[in-house]
């Protein structure tokens, strides 16, 4: 049986965080060869989905969106047609509001129109943005609209919401009909930027799971700083390859969509070896989708929120552990089995699997306390045994 879409989080590339506006057939296609030459298509990164910019500035005489000609001179049937040859599905980008946020027409009173249209062009999955909304109308009911309108359109479609956390979203995107729910602002390129966004969502646990995954935003791995959006990229940042994994590990622990965002043309050893690491990807995709709790040391050790624990429980009882360093200096931090519900009494160790480095690393009784480099994390696959 194939798997339900949106049962664990979708993983895919999206064009927006390295080229926004400039975007067009050929690169498109271009990074269709790579996600399958490369092995992310084999490693589970199945999307490959056009952001914002794509369409005309005005609907046609039928009211239609259309496909730049100049950016897609063959149409987006075409497009669609090449990413599903190479076994990836396809997805695009619209806008609850009026406009999308770049200025493009929007799906607000035309949401059953263009849900027909996408599916006519074979389109996966849909993001949709939250720019220029009518102030008069919740946004939950414009969410439920575009749900419905594309649960009949006669394509199975992915609903990926993007009202960046307002408007109590937390609440109503689950009953909205949404299979993921963007919970940030835009993320940019730099160490900052990451941990703010992964410290937002601590202890909104309860609001992630299967078929409505918390989204903190498309990952920056491997982007080095190369965006042509000053925003996003190229004047604010890069992160060093530490920086890197550690945000593909929050990303994954915390079970948000593993969206790629970097030139996958340009990418670089250490950012394919980040990006398909199998442990990783593997806890974020494991068919519970239990959201990650957090355990924060005793407030008066550290500065809040520079080193913590996350927890997963996994499927098959295993736990997934990732010990957090956020500070600017190496540490050595305990985790003691306690907070996660083993007492000393209970009589049972853990057998530890480093999801980074992929070694055994013994069994562990009480406490664990690796080293974790600054910017860095421990990840770690917990298996029970008993003494
Ligand atoms: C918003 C979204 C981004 C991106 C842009 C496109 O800012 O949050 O992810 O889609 O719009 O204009």
């Amino acid at each position: 049986m194939n798997k339900p879409i949106a049962l664990t989080p979708p993983m895919g590339w999206n064009s927006w965080n390295t080229f926004t506006w400039d975007i067009n057939e050929k690169m498109i296609c271009e990074m269709a060869d790579r996600m399958v030459e490369d092995g992310y298509l084999e490693a589970g990164y199945e999307y490959l989905v056009i952001d914002d910019c794509w369409s005309l500035k005005q609907r046609d005489a039928d009211g239609n969106l259309v496909p730049d000609p100049e950016k897609f001179p063959h149409g987006m049937k075409w497009v669609s047609d090449y990413v599903h040859e190479k076994g990836l599905k396809f997805g695009m980008y619209s806008c609850a509001g009026t406009h999308t946020c770049a200025g493009y027409p929007g799906s607000f009173e035309h949401e059953f129109q263009d849900a027909k249209k996408f599916a006519e062009w074979g389109v996966d999955y849909l993001k949709y943005d939250y720019c220029f909304k009518p102030r008069q109308i919740p946004g939950e009911i414009l969410y439920k609209r575009m749900s419905l309108a594309l649960k009949n359109c006669g394509r199975e479609i992915l609903f990926a919401a993007c009202n960046w956390g307002t408007d109590g979203v937390y609440d109503w995107i689950r009953s909205s009909g949404a299979h993921t729910y963007r919970s940030t602002g835009d993320i940019q390129d730099n160490w900052e930027s990451i941990t703010n966004l992964a410290i937002s969502q601590m202890g909104k646990e309860p609001y992630t799971g299967n078929f409505c995954h918390n989204d903190m935003d498309m990952l920056v791995v491997g982007m080095h700083g190369a965006s042509n959006d000053g925003f996003i990229g190229s004047k604010i940042g890069g992160c060093t390859d530490q920086e890197y994994l550690t945000h593909f590990a929050l990303w994954a622990i915390m079970g948000s969509p593993l969206i790629m965002g970097c030139d996958l043309r340009k990418a670089s050893e250490e950012t394919k070896k980040t990006l398909l690491n199998k442990d990783l990807i593997a806890i974020n995709q494991d068919l519970e989708s239990r959201g990650a709790y957090v355990i924060k040391p005793l407030p008066d050790v550290y500065n809040e929120n520079e080193a913590f624990t996350l927890v997963k429980p996994l499927a098959d009882g295993d736990l997934a552990i990732g010990i957090f360093n956020f500070s600017d200096t190496q540490r050595e931090l305990s985790l003691e089995f306690w907070d996660m519900g083993i007492p000393y009494a209970a009589g049972v160790s853990l057998a530890l699997h480093d999801c980074i480095t992929g070694e055994e690393l013994g069994e562990f009784t009480e406490r664990f306390a690796p080293v974790v480099p600054s910017h860095g994390c421990v990840v770690v696959r917990a298996h029970l045994v008993e003494k």
